[in-house]
Parts: C-alpha cells; structure tokens; sequence
C-alpha cells in the first residue's frame, strides 16, 4: 500500500513567531506503514483502491502490534508538555532563590530553552495530527514539589541553598532525559522522522543543561558551600 501525501495543516497563529513555529506543518505519516497502519492508512483507502486493497488495509490495521504503543506515545507526550509547563513555571520562582550568577543564569537561560521546548512539542502534537494536550505528571511534580522544600530547608543567600537547587533541578533534568531518549527512540520505531528529531532537539538541551549544572557545582558551588 503506498503511502498518502502529507497533508498540510496550520500551525496556531497563538503560538510565539519562532521562524521554525510560523510554517505550515505536514501530518507526518509514518515511514514503516507495516508498523504503524492505524487509522492514518485506514484514510488512505480512497475510493481508487479495489475491496481486496480496502481488506488488507483492514487486516493490517487489525494485527497492527504497534497501535497500543502509539496510544502510549501520544499519552507519554501529554505527560512531557504537562511536565514542561510546570518547570516553567518552577524555573520562574526558582532563579530568583539562587545566588551565584552563573546559576541565576543557567535557570533563566533554561526557562528560555524550555519555552522553546514547549513549542516542539505542539509541533510534535501537530506532525501526529493530535491535540497538544497535557496529562498529570505526578512524578514532576513530586520532584518539583521536592525541590520547593529543600529550598525552603536552606539558608536565603547560602550556597548550600545553590547546592540543594543545582541537586533538584539535576534531578529534573534527569527525568526529562529518560523521557525524551525514550520516546525519541519510540518515535523512530513507528516511523515517525521529523517527530524523532524533534524529541531529539529537546533531549539535546536537557542534556547540555545537565551537563552545565555539573559544572558549576563542581568549580564553584559546592567548595563555596563547604566553607559555609
Ligand atoms: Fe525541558
């Protein structure tokens, strides 16, 4: 079964005027249709396919193993865009708490980044031809709830206060680090490209910014705090 032509849709005027958000975007049909023949290839039958086409769509459809992982990934994704918008708005209160500036800078730079990294994802919603909607994620919001607390348990001013901050937002990072290198590799397997690179862009700047708060604990943060 051939596949269908990329059909175009519109990206939300809403949506900030990023040169890569203010394009048309194509439904990214998947590369492998024996993997991911759901109801994207059932729409394929158009009436030039014979009945005995129209069958085996329809049975394909039917053994189709991976539509089950493909509820999966789209309810995985809701959880990642809820999670996000909540380290925005963590990443807002929690700059201010912290008092080296390398860090104060790493935490506002990484709340630029994640607004950007929001914006991939709708993106992503959009390629699958889904409504960008967010599903609870109790564990970000336990981390981040954790966060809150250490950073009440330490001293306004103190670089162990730095210390505990640079700790929780690793620990954030970390999360989104599992779920962006799974679902990357998810997106790869149904034969969705463009949905890959763009989980891929994301998990790329997590992992920079894990990297950075390494950085900056072990040059200066923590030997600061030792002298505490
Ligand atoms: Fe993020």
């Amino acid at each position: 079964m051939s596949q269908k032509d990329l059909k175009e849709k519109t990206i939300d005027k809403s949506a900030p005027s990023k040169s890569e958000d203010s394009k048309t975007i194509p439904v990214e049909e998947p590369k492998n249709t024996s993997k991911s023949a759901e109801k994207s290839l059932k729409d394929t039958t158009d009436s030039k396919d014979t009945d005995n086409n129209t069958k085996k769509n329809q049975s394909m459809e039917d053994k189709n193993s991976n539509s089950e992982l493909k509820t999966f990934f789209v309810e995985a994704l809701q959880d990642i865009y809820y999670a996000e918008a909540a380290i925005e708005q963590s990443l807002a209160k929690i700059k201010n708490k912290a008092t080296c500036e390398e860090l104060q800078e790493a935490l506002e730079d990484h709340e630029l980044v994640t607004k950007k990294q929001i914006l991939r994802l709708e993106k992503v919603f959009k390629l699958l031809g889904k409504e960008a909607k967010k599903k609870k994620c109790d564990a970000i919001d336990g981390i981040l709830k954790e966060v809150d607390e250490m950073v009440k348990n330490t001293e306004d001013g103190s670089m162990t206060r730095d210390v505990a901050i640079i700790i929780g937002a690793q620990k954030v990072e970390h999360y989104e680090i599992a779920t962006y290198g799974g679902l990357a590799q998810i997106a790869i397997t149904l034969g969705y490209e463009k949905v890959a690179d763009l989980l891929e862009a994301n998990l790329d700047e997590e992992e920079d910014t894990d990297y950075l708060l390494t950085e900056i604990a072990e040059e200066h943060v923590n030997f600061e705090a030792a002298e505490e």
